[in-house]
């Protein structure tokens, strides 16, 4: 089995800002109640002039230069999104708009799991030796998908992307990882696909009477509630699961990672897991909740800012719609 060695990452998201002051004066909330319950202050949307390709190219670009890699370098890209620009899946514009012609390119669909679970992914095609340089990518837009009348969700979501280059190695950085879904809970957070009967198709007899007309999604729903227990109670035990895997003890782990989804969920699930706080990598209050961007663009971000050192043990865990959630141990070595 060979190794996979994180060489570098990348982030990216959009200029323009909007705090919970300017969101107060849309619906009927505050500054007070959202930095209170959730710790976000403000989040970074895109426009129209902007998508999320753009954003993931951005990042990409950045990973690919601290690497000292060039695009043809890259054997395959791992794009984890669950708001794609095209349903048949958005990586192959990625890779097209990098030039990244060597590279197969697919998308990963598992909300703010994404990104782990496409690291997990890509770690699997380095171990068998199939692929040398993998491109993952981390990026969402939710706030087009949010309905912004709605309070209890669109103060939470943010848009942004994050990216990293996994290389094969002889040492390997990937200490343990496991992934996990409960599917009877995916009504708690969705965005399902909205019927609508098509006239034409229903005045032809000879064609099946469920055709619909041109299809369209609902509004981002969310039982807060389920979801923050479901997040508190079970990210805990992957880590601990992913600890015991190589008998290491919670005391080893330098940095915790999680999905920046609450700041309060953050400092619960450090409580259980007995971490002190000023060990929980946090920007959420810059950003809120960016999805499957969340976690590289935060990993990015400690690694700038001196925060995480070469030898550091991460502790990393996505959670989020599905239900899905994910848990990686990582030793840190990427290029200075
Ligand atoms: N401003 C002011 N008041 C509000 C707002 C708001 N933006 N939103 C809700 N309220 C009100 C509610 O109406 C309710 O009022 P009531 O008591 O009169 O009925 C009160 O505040 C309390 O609402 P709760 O929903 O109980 O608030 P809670 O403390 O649970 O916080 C929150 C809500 C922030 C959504 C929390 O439940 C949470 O963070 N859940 C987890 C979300 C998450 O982790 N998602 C991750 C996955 S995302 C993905 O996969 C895409």
């Amino acid at each position: 089995m060979h190794g996979s060695h994180i060489l570098s990452t990348g982030s990216a998201v959009p200029e323009i800002c909007i705090n919970n002051d300017l969101i107060s004066t849309v619906i009927d909330t505050s500054d007070k109640w959202i930095s209170t319950r959730t710790g976000i202050r403000e989040r970074k949307i895109i426009d129209a002039n902007q998508s999320i390709i753009d954003l993931a190219t951005l990042a990409s670009n950045q990973a690919l230069q601290k690497g000292i890699l060039k695009p043809k370098d890259l054997d395959l890209i791992l794009f984890a999104t669950s708001t794609p620009n095209d349903l048949f899946g958005s990586a192959s514009q990625l890779q097209h708009k990098l030039g990244a012609h060597n590279a197969a390119a697919f998308d990963i669909t598992a909300a703010c799991s994404g990104f782990v679970i496409a690291l997990i992914v890509a770690h699997q095609f380095i171990q068998t030796g199939i692929y040398n340089n993998i491109l993952i990518v981390g990026a969402d837009t939710l706030s087009q998908w949010v309905d912004w009348s709605d309070r209890t969700t669109c103060i939470l979501f943010g848009d942004g992307a994050g990216a990293a280059i996994l290389q094969k190695s002889l040492k390997n950085d990937i200490l343990s990882f496991e992934i996990n879904t409960d599917g009877t809970e995916s009504h708690q957070l969705s965005i399902n696909y909205k019927y609508r009967s098509n006239q034409y198709t229903n005045n032809h007899n000879n064609l099946p009477s469920r055709i619909p007309s041109k299809s369209q999604y609902e509004y981002l729903t969310m039982n807060g509630k389920e979801v923050y227990k479901f997040a508190v109670s079970q990210v805990p035990n992957s880590i601990n699961n992913c600890l015991r895997k190589i008998h290491l003890p919670t005391t080893d782990i330098t940095w915790l990672l999680l999905h920046q989804a609450n700041q309060r969920i953050l400092e619960a699930v450090a409580n259980k897991l007995k971490i002190p706080t000023n060990q929980v990598i946090s920007n959420i209050q810059f950003y809120g909740n960016t999805s499957a961007a969340s976690i590289p663009i935060a990993l990015d971000e400690a690694f700038k800012t001196g925060h995480i050192c070469n030898q550091d043990t991460i502790a990393i865990a996505g959670f989020g719609a599905g239900l899905t959630w994910g848990s990686i141990l990582i030793k840190w070595n990427a290029l200075e």
